[in-house]
């Protein structure tokens, strides 16, 4: 072990954790500081210290006790359980869906129950990692994609004939870039060569869509998609993750889905806290708007400011620097005048492609973006990122 740690700190890998202490908000406490400016959490819509998410948590607990009890399918299924559940197929407009404790149990449980001994899974390059785990917990074949590229797919596909069963699986917003995935086409060309398509929208609900309704609902895919994947630790503020479809699609993962049938469900708490949460994203368009606003803003002064943007199309917005090292001394710098950001470096993307990844959120105020903005310009001049 010491020699593993050893080689991760000489390769700068070792994360340097740092604590809130208190909420996540626009500004928090991060290591003590007080006013820290933060801009790399999943909170999209700033609904993670929401008071009616507080206030539905706080009931639960009195309703329903501190924990559930069991797995879901022993005797950890309350009410609240199955009422999130009709809660979010409504607003997702589909038959059924069924919650799992994160997005990454829902990864892991299902991709692997979906492809057996001669399947083919197809995969993005860029695919989120609870994605690869997830194929690698199968015993079908896997090859990817180059990223975002139809055309490579296609060719892929076009190999695939001697296997039973062929299964695409592409994330909806790409996590470390902000780039949206060409859904409508990977339908297109995966109907063609008779493929089954898994999208993982942890980043695109709550954010793309019709009031947050995701990426299946950006591109009007209603009813084309086999899996449509997602979580409620993003823009829904809390934890859990998910797949909507129909009744026999539930059916099959309840009965085959490890962590369903294995590890205990959400605390009441929990639940309650998602239920409060799609009902707050369908009542108040204005947070969706809000994401969007704030997004264009503070992308745009980035731009001004020269700051490489790279291929986002979404509030996830990376900083491309280049070095590990650069982006590393960036985030240092940054959280040294009051700004909270994260250095993304090797090998979570490429040599060279090392980047600052920002989120902003709803929440954010004009006056946040802009002191936000004045550290980013001072940090960037002095470290040579802009001129
Ligand atoms: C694309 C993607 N999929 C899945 C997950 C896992 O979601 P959760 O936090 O609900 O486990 C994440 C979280 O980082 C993600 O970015």
């Amino acid at each position: 072990m010491s020699a593993e740690l050893e080689r991760l700190k000489e390769a700068s890998l070792e994360w340097k954790v740092h604590v809130l202490g208190g909420p996540s908000e626009p500004r928090t406490i991060v290591d003590g500081r007080e006013g820290v400016i933060v801009l790399c959490s999943n909170n999209y819509l700033g609904l993670a210290n929401h008071p009616k998410l507080k206030e539905a948590a706080l009931d639960a607990v009195r309703e329903f006790g501190a924990g559930s009890g069991s797995v879901r399918v022993i005797a950890g299924t309350m009410t609240i359980h199955e009422e999130l559940e009709r809660e979010l197929a409504s607003f997702k407009g589909v038959e059924d869906s069924i919650v799992f404790q994160s997005g990454f149990a829902a990864n892991a449980g299902c991709i692997q129950q979906l492809v057996d001994e001669g399947d083919l899974i197809v995969s993005d390059e860029l695919n989120h990692g609870s994605i690869i785990d997830g194929c690698r917990l199968t015993r079908a074949e896997r090859t990817i994609y180059k990223h975002r590229d139809v055309d490579d797919l296609k060719r892929v596909l076009e190999t695939s004939g001697k296997y039973r069963r062929v299964l695409v699986i592409t994330d909806g917003v790409f996590s470390m870039d902000g780039d949206i995935a060409p859904l409508d086409k990977i339908v297109k060309v995966a109907g063609d060569h008779g493929a089954m398509v898994y999208v993982d929208d942890a980043h695109g609900d709550g954010v793309l869509g019709e009031n947050g309704r995701g990426i299946v609902n950006h591109f009007g895919l209603e009813g084309k998609v086999d899996f449509e994947m997602g979580t409620f630790s993003k823009a829904f503020g809390v934890v859990g993750g998910y797949i909507v479809g129909d009744q026999i699609m539930k059916r099959f993962f309840l009965n085959k889905v490890r962590p369903y049938l294995l590890s205990g469900s959400h605390p009441p708490a929990t639940v309650a806290a998602c239920i409060a949460a799609i009902r707050l994203v369908r009542e108040d368009r204005k947070l969706v708007e809000r994401l969007w606003e704030n997004t264009k803003y503070f992308k745009s002064k980035l731009k001004q400011l020269g700051f490489d943007t790279g291929n986002s199309e979404t509030p996830i917005t990376p900083i491309m620097v280049g070095e590990s090292s650069l982006a590393q001394r960036f985030a240092e710098e940054c959280l040294g005048m009051g700004v909270f950001v994260l250095p993304i470096v090797y090998p979570m993307v490429a040599k060279g492609k090392a980047r600052i990844r920002i989120i902003v959120t709803a929440a954010h105020s004009k006056e946040d973006l802009d002191d936000a903005l004045a550290v980013f310009q001072k940090v960037g001049m002095k470290l040579g990122v802009i001129h």
